[in-house]
């Protein structure tokens, strides 16, 4: 007979797992990060068993204050985890049965190890969800601060990294406010379908005893029971979902990295990020390098790995639960981690900017970034604009060949391209103008970044 097969299902077993099978098959190195979870949702079940009559209130009670002493003791270093024991729920539950003898071993009545998973990883996610959103709402603080500071700043806009038109930095930092904005309504709608419960599913069928799923939700704080007992234990849609949404928001740190890697080059020299963001080469004494971006770039291919990972581990599963599902929680669990990390680098470091105004206005007075405005000027005049581009097209063409800017080009050599230029041209060449006249809804006139920023502002505000 068997000696050494698993305690907790090992009775139809004639030999002792293989010793490495057994640690290939395992998963408390990490699924242990589970454990609190997996006490609160025990904790529920037990509960709601009692209130429907299978446990009596003195085994709920003992199996309750177990799973608290359970807890206490892994918080305080005090558990052994057990590869043998396979998983966070076995491990929890030989723990419990040690404290409190027989009766632990109730707390599975009605339950398996595949609804409870499904329920840990949804319990745990919506946990993260909240702390992601929180940093998200920081970084998005920091942002909009800076943007009302600098809302008047001129800076060059680009379109191919070539100089555009000129913006403010203000209109600039609140284009990443919006990507953020939406990064954080992603969540709260991917959280939507985390919040639902699928204890009751038990292996994939339901179970025999007469549970109620409501009173299970509703001490969990779930919107609701999952509808379907075979769905609730397989698919890993919504950590999927999750994923999907962190790839976005990486996606855009990555895009503000790259930004923040360009300005604080000498080449752009547009911003200044303090030391304590930075660090040195140690062999080239001058340098000082944006490192904290640079890597915050360079995580978002392993988020990007992991949303491959978890689609592909997914696909072609039949129903129900498959082991393949114990490799969702290395992805997630990493995804998670780096997207907190990065969020928080970036909530640290977006508020702490200096913007170099003068190498920005600069930058702008270089790239003829006012040549638009001139087109539209002369449209106003009575110009159609395909003409007025060709007009203005030559102009530059002739102020590059002399090297300097349009505005610096006196009015008669401006008259040679088109004779209804007249001493007003110059209120739209500067860059003030130019800027100024972009007054409307979206706009980047620095009133419209002021309108703009009280909106942000309050769009935060209703968050609470
Ligand atoms: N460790 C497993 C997982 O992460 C828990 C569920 C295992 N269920 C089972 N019947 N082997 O998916």
């Amino acid at each position: 007979m068997a000696e050494q097969t698993n305690v907790q299902w090992g009775g139809r077993f004639s030999e002792a797992t293989d010793e490495f099978v057994q640690a290939f098959t395992a998963s408390i190195q990490f699924d242990q990060r589970l454990y609190a979870h997996d006490i609160q949702g025990s904790i529920a079940h037990a509960t709601m068993l009692n209130k429907v009559g299978v446990l009596t209130d003195d085994e709920a009670k003992q199996i309750v204050d177990g799973l608290n002493a359970v807890k206490a003791d892994i918080e305080a270093g005090n558990m052994q985890w057990s590869i043998a024991l396979e998983d966070v729920h076995m491990n929890v539950e030989k723990a419990l049965t040690d404290k409190i003898g027989v009766v632990g071993k109730k707390l599975h009545t009605g339950r398996s190890r595949n609804d409870q998973i499904a329920t840990d990883i949804r319990l745990y996610l919506r946990d993260e969800i909240d702390a992601i959103c929180a940093e998200i709402t920081r970084l998005q603080q920091g942002t909009i601060g800076l943007a009302k500071a600098e809302y008047d700043t001129i800076m060059p806009g680009f379109t191919h990294l070539q100089t555009a038109q000129p913006v403010t930095f203000g209109h600039h930092l609140l284009a990443w406010n919006e990507m953020l904005e939406r990064d954080f309504q992603r969540l709260q709608d991917c959280r939507k379908r985390v919040n639902q419960m699928p204890l009751g599913a038990a292996a994939l069928a339901g179970t025999t005893f007469p549970i109620d799923r409501a009173i299970t939700a509703e001490l969990l704080g779930f919107e609701a029971p999952t509808e379907n007992s075979l769905d609730s234990v397989s698919d890993r849609d919504f950590a999927i979902e999750f994923t999907s949404a962190a790839s976005l928001i990486m996606m855009h740190l990555s895009r503000m990295s790259e930004e923040l890697v360009l300005w604080t080059s000498a080449q752009f020299d547009f911003i200044e990020l303090p030391d304590r963001f930075c660090t040195g080469s140690s062999i080239m004494p001058q340098k000082k390098n944006p490192d904290v971006p640079e890597l915050v770039r360079g995580k978002t291919g392993r988020v990007y790995g992991h949303l491959t990972s978890l689609l592909t581990l997914m696909k072609s599963q039949p129903l129900a639960y498959n082991k393949d599902n114990q490799e969702d929680k290395e992805p997630l669990f990493d995804t998670i981690d780096t997207l907190r990390g990065s969020l928080r680098a970036f909530a640290d470091m977006v508020p702490a900017i200096i913007a170099k105004k003068g190498p920005m206005r600069d930058a702008a007075l270089k790239g003829y970034a006012t040549a638009t405005d001139l087109a539209d000027y002369l449209v106003v005049k009575g110009l159609p604009f395909r003409d007025a581009h060709e007009v203005v097209g030559k102009s530059v063409a002739y102020a590059i060949d002399k090297g300097v800017d349009l505005s610096e080009l006196d009015l008669a050599e401006l008259q040679q391209f088109d004779d209804r230029i007249a001493e007003d041209v110059f209120e739209v060449l500067t860059l003030e103008g130019s800027v100024a006249a972009r007054d409307h809804f979206g706009g980047t006139a620095p009133k419209q970044v002021l309108a703009a920023v009280a909106r942000a502002e309050a769009r935060i505000a209703a968050r609470h």
